[in-house]
């Protein structure tokens, strides 16, 4: 039986990995749970699998959670209770949800405490991949993906030695825009924008998907999860997302790892490995699926995606500085405040004016991170007074 900490709990990939403990009730109990401010959810979840703790960072769902919370749960408050909760000393396996720059703490706590970490929180790496990767090197602690692209490269390079790998390919949806033009991106709405065409998924993650800043911060993640240069890690547009990624070898031979577009079967793994468990989801049927197809990344349309490897190429602080400024720059687009079109222009404008430092600590990301909001965030006012 694995005890499981599941981070970032009340969002997409938690309530989803929360269905996977439902369904193999022997393999799994829950014993940690944690959530930003969603105390009513939050208190739910702890009701039905009963773990020994709960974290909350909002100071005012926590007063709520604590005057509700069933007896005999523990309530962490703060993102210092959340980066608590990872570091669990009953926990075999972290699951890392959360959305966000705001879950690098809590992975460098679960892997500072030798803890298996499955890793949906892409941001860890994006911004601090290489004190993330010091941590993994110190300590007893395992990294494992979830996210579905690294999941299929980690299931294609099983057995493989690193030399024979040539290049990773990385596919991608291509979002909901798919074929516009910039023109007509700059008239794309919100709710066109949430409306993904193949993945159900969070906010950010979603709109992330419709600009491919979501492929720019994968590319990023798979530098540092597999150790391959940014010149040996490949884009290709897959508007099914049956082939989650591909690998090609150095004697011509490709891997590719398929499924159905159900974050399930990559959770399912992580929470499992070196297992695979037998599962009731639907199956992959490729006769009915019939024609997959591949074509490169419209990068004119979408320069995201090169504003993403220019930051990992670049290295130091500036893909601290790509994540926060997309983080500001996605908000603001869902709040009405700025333009499809703008959430890379903000981004690319908040690159270019940032003197970027040599990443010797969380400290030096963490007053990148801050720059990089306030920056972005007058980038955003700019914007909002022409
Ligand atoms: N969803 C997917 O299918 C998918 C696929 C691949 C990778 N990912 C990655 O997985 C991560 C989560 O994505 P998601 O789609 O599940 O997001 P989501 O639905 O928006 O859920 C985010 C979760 O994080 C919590 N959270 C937000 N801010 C937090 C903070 N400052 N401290 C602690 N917890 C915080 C939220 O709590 P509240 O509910 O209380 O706000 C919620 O539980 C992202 O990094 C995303 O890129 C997601």
């Amino acid at each position: 039986m694995k005890r499981i900490v599941i981070l970032g709990a009340t969002g997409s990939i938690g309530r989803q990995a929360l269905e996977i403990v439902d369904a193999y009730p022997k393999e799994f109990t829950v014993v940690g749970l944690a959530a930003h401010r969603n105390a009513e959810l939050l208190m739910r979840q702890a009701t039905r699998w009963r773990p020994r703790c709960v974290a909350i960072v909002d100071d005012d769902a926590a007063d709520n959670l604590a005057t509700v919370l069933p007896a005999g749960i523990d309530l962490l408050r703060g993102a210092a209770g959340v980066a608590e909760l990872a570091a669990l000393p009953e926990a075999d396996l972290v699951l890392n949800g959360i959305v966000g720059s705001a879950g690098l703490d809590s992975t460098l706590a679960a892997l500072r405490a030798g803890k298996t970490l499955a890793l949906a929180n892409k941001e860890s790496l994006v911004v601090g991949g290489k004190i993330v990767l010091e941590e993994l090197e110190a300590g007893a602690g395992r990294l494992l993906p979830v996210d579905s692209e690294h999941s299929a490269l980690f299931q294609c390079l099983m057995g493989e030695d690193s030399t024979a790998v040539r290049r990773l390919v990385l596919t991608g949806s291509g979002g909901p825009f798919r074929g516009r033009t910039p023109e007509q991106l700059g008239r794309v709405t919100v709710d066109e924008a949430l409306a993904h065409p193949t993945w159900n998924m969070g906010p950010k993650i979603t709109v992330d998907s419709a600009t491919l800043m979501n492929k720019g911060l994968e590319v990023i993640e798979a530098h540092y999860l597999f150790g391959v240069d940014y010149e040996r890690i490949d884009v290709m547009i897959h508007p099914q997302s049956i082939v989650h990624s591909l690998v090609e070898f150095v004697d011509g031979s490709v891997k590719a790892q398929l499924g159905l577009p159900d974050m399930r079967l990559p959770i399912l793994l992580a929470m499992t490995y070196p297992a695979r468990l037998a599962t009731a989801l639907p199956q992959l049927d490729l006769a009915q699926t019939g024609v997959l197809t591949f074509e490169a990344p419209d990068e004119s349309a979408f320069p995201a995606l090169r504003l993403a490897y220019e930051a990992g190429r670049r290295g130091k602080t500036y893909p601290a500085v790509l994540n926060a400024a997309n983080e500001v720059a996605v908000a603001s687009f869902l709040e009405g405040a700025i333009g499809f079109c703008a959430i890379t222009d903000v981004i690319e404008e908040t690159l270019g004016r940032h003197a970027a430092v040599e990443v010797t600590s969380v400290e030096a990301l963490r007053d990148a991170d801050t720059w990089a909001r306030k920056h972005a965030g007058e980038a955003v006012r700019d914007r909002g007074r022409r």
